[in-house]
């Protein structure tokens, strides 16, 4: 009689908890992704780790200036090169720039390694958060509403692949971190 691996079978098909994964937060520029996800890491006592700073640590100077100096490219490579680093490091909670999803093999690889959490708001509420600093690149030549925008047509199709899609708003980020966490209870990767 051959003998049947019950316990491989039951693994291989039983779904992944989600918290043995990171969690990624997805979304665009103004979206709340690094205030949020800090803020649900010590509600759910996990390590947050914002992918933008990771790259500045590893380039040695700010976003701006890789952009400035290396081009957008240079930075979307460096940004590939730390999310891949970031992925095997279990459970943590992840900010990524708003163009890491865009990365094709950063969005599998985060389809694969992780539970993705699109933090989803409307144009005017990212308007008003991203004009009260400028220290974005993507922002600095032309009118900042047209540019979210087209930003917001090109990519919200891509951010709605997203396991969990959750509403950042005009209201405080606690209720933000509430929702998540109630959307997570139910959530099995
Ligand atoms: C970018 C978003 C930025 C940063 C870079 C490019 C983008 O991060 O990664 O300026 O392509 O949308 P935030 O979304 O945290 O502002």
């Amino acid at each position: 009689m051959t003998d049947i691996d019950t316990d491989n079978a039951s693994r291989a098909t039983a779904p992944t908890n989600w918290q043995s994964r990171p969690l990624v937060l997805i979304g665009l520029m103004g979206s709340g992704k690094s205030t949020i996800g800090r803020r649900l890491a010590a509600a759910i006592g996990w390590r947050f780790v914002d992918a933008d700073e990771e790259i500045e640590m590893a380039a040695g100077c700010s976003i701006a200036d890789i952009f400035a100096i290396y081009g957008e490219q240079i930075f979307r490579d460096l940004e590939e090169r730390v999310l891949i680093r970031l992925m095997g490091e279990g459970p943590i909670v992840l900010a990524t720039g708003g163009g890491a999803w865009m990365q094709p093999k950063i969005r599998d690889l985060i389809k694969a390694r992780a539970t993705s959490l699109w933090l989803r708001a409307e144009l005017d509420v990212l308007v008003e958060r991203v004009g009260k600093r400028d220290h974005r690149p993507l922002l600095k030549n032309g009118d900042k509403q047209s540019i979210m925008q087209r930003l917001m047509e090109e990519r919200y199709p891509f951010y709605a692949e997203a396991d969990i899609t959750i509403d950042s708003g005009k209201g405080p980020h606690e209720r933000v971190v509430e929702r998540m966490i109630a959307t997570l209870k139910d959530y099995q990767a």
